[in-house]
């Protein structure tokens, strides 16, 4: 089946959907992006991403392109137009094309919006979810404004690149203190020695994961504790269990940091619940 991507307005196939060399995207990272979960062909977490999103262009101060029943209506397309029904919608809008200049374009500048879809393997992801996975830690490098889902994502995929080719899915960032901060594309949590779920908190320069809010509600509803408090690395490998979350993987148990085993090597009791109790609740309230 051949793939279609929405590109300022219009649906077209994937090979030709292109921006203009001038976009500040491109140009600059100028701009934003969002992704959603698509679980049985519907968003999960709809409202969240929304939300994020709306906040992420106040803070860039980029007039948002369209009210939110245009987006969803986009997102929608976009993901039935490619028959996505598990996998991802990915949304992303700079602030346009000008001639290149630092300082802002011209008011009223239209920015770019780019959405694509692409399915997912359910099975394969909960196989990897059963063995769990394995995370290297790298120095937290990034700017200051982690909040903002901005499309600079250069030390992220540094980190990233350095994961895969040590065999981990993920690097979690390491702060001046020692303390893990997140993901290059999740959020981290340990269940610790005393048996704590832990995971940072968001006054930290942290993406606020929406995937991390649903759990952080589903575990209140169940009456399950969690302490949004920082840990090191050092508590990690003596923690119990560990996982991350993210629209992208869910929750994914690790198993391995750096190479050394957590708890006894295997997936945990806790993240395997947890990952249960985040999907049904993301499956059931999804849009
Ligand atoms: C740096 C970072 N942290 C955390 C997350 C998890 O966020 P969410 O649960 O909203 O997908 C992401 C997702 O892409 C991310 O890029």
């Amino acid at each position: 089946m051949s793939r279609i991507a929405y590109v300022n307005g219009r649906f077209v196939p994937h090979g030709q959907a292109a921006v203009h060399v001038e976009d500040r995207g491109y140009q600059f990272a100028d701009g934003v992006y969002e992704v959603w979960a698509v679980l049985g062909g519907r968003l999960a977490d709809a409202a969240g991403h929304f939300e994020r999103l709306e906040r992420s262009l106040t803070e860039l101060l980029i007039v948002p392109p369209m009210g939110r029943p245009s987006l969803e209506v986009v997102l929608k397309e976009t993901a039935r137009r490619n028959r996505v029904r598990e996998g991802l919608v990915y949304l992303q809008i700079t602030r346009g094309v000008a001639p290149r200049d630092h300082a802002f374009p011209r008011p009223g500048t239209p920015p770019s919006v780019v959405c694509t879809a692409h399915s997912l393997d359910r099975a394969a992801s909960d196989a990897r979810a059963e063995r769990g996975a394995a995370v290297i830690t790298v120095p937290e490098t990034r700017w200051s404004r982690c909040d903002i889902k901005s499309v600079a994502l250069l030390p992220n995929v540094l980190a990233k690149q350095q994961a895969r080719a040590a065999g981990a899915v993920e690097a979690w960032f390491v702060d001046d203190l020692g303390l893990v901060t997140e993901g290059a594309s999740s959020n981290a949590w340990i269940i610790d020695k005393q048996g704590r779920v832990r995971t940072r908190d968001t006054q930290a320069n942290i993406l606020r994961g929406i995937t991390r809010k649903t759990l952080l509600s589903v575990m209140a509803r169940e009456g399950l504790k969690v302490e949004e408090r920082p840990f090191t690395v050092e508590e990690a490998l003596e923690a119990r269990e560990a996982f991350i979350t993210g629209a992208g993987t869910l929750l994914l148990p690790i198993v391995s940091i750096n190479g050394k085993q957590v708890g006894d090597g295997a997936v945990g009791p806790v993240a395997k619940r947890l990952r249960r109790l985040y999907i049904e609740e993301a499956r059931r309230t999804a849009l």
